[in-house]
């Protein structure tokens, strides 16, 4: 079950503009993509934010942990400078801002739940029910018109499904488990996300067979995206948005 589009823009937009801020969910957008991946994790005062790391040092000046600043104090730190001058004084934005802007655009979203390591059960409800009210429109809609959360926290999806059912889930694993079925069943998960890498002709076989959806990440040259969706992989999410666009090799984004 894929209802979603199939070529995804990876961190708002992959290697063009600074990961997970309102300006790469925009390059995304000018290069035709209408849906993107980005990570959510909770600020200090329990606001969720857009944020990959769990500590300052990569996109974001400073040392210590996103933990320690509520989503205000996140705000002012700069997370754009790093890419380059053109992104000076791109903000840290709270998901609810990239939420909005992508509503506002047209563009789904999977939501990767990225929890800081201690706050697994807690990113999880807050995620889901932040998800569920903006959606509070859509929720009799089919399930095509939500965004999907993923997390390779097993505990945050079991508290997103808890606070938000509806909302769909997909199981983030680097290589699949052995026991990768059950743990969807339990998670009531619609699709598992997997490391391209990690991935083989019959697991793909046996997750689609089984009747879920089968994501990968993150898959950055085309011969290879061409490879794996031979396999029956229904979508995936990338870093070269500018040579794996939303209708490569002919898929209907
Ligand atoms: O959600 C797929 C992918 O984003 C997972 O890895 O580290 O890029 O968040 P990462
Ligand atoms: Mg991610």
């Amino acid at each position: 079950m894929w209802p979603y589009p199939k070529i995804v823009a990876h961190r708002g937009g992959g290697t063009l503009a600074p990961e997970n801020t309102i300006a790469a969910m925009r390059c995304g957008l000018n290069h035709g993509f209408r849906a993107v991946e980005f990570d959510v994790m909770l600020a200090k005062d329990g606001v969720p934010v857009v944020m990959h790391d769990p500590e300052f040092g990569r996109t974001v000046a400073g040392e210590g942990s996103i933990a320690d600043f509520t989503a205000r104090e996140l705000a002012a730190r700069d997370a754009g400078a790093w890419f380059g001058e053109a992104f000076e004084g791109e903000p840290v934005p709270t998901f609810e801002q990239v939420a909005t802007f992508c509503m506002g655009n047209g563009i789904w979203m999977n939501i990767e739940i990225k929890p800081v390591p201690g706050f697994e059960d807690r990113t999880g409800l807050v995620v889901a029910q932040t998800t569920r009210r903006l959606f509070a429109h859509m929720l009799d809609h089919s399930p095509a018109a939500l965004p999907l959360l993923s997390s390779f926290s097993f505990d945050a999806l079991q508290a997103a499904k808890l606070a938000a059912p509806e909302i769909p889930r997909g199981f983030l694993v680097d290589t699949i488990p052995v026991d990768w079925h059950e743990r969807l069943l339990a998670l009531g998960a619609i699709a598992l996300h997997t490391n391209h890498k990690n991935l083989t002709p019959p697991l793909a076989r046996a997750v689609k067979e089984a009747g879920f959806g089968l994501f990968c990440y993150t898959v950055n040259d085309p011969v290879r995206a061409t490879e794996i969706l031979a396999w029956g992989v229904d979508g995936f999410c990338t870093d070269r948005i500018d040579l794996i666009g939303p209708q490569f090799a002919g898929v209907a984004a």
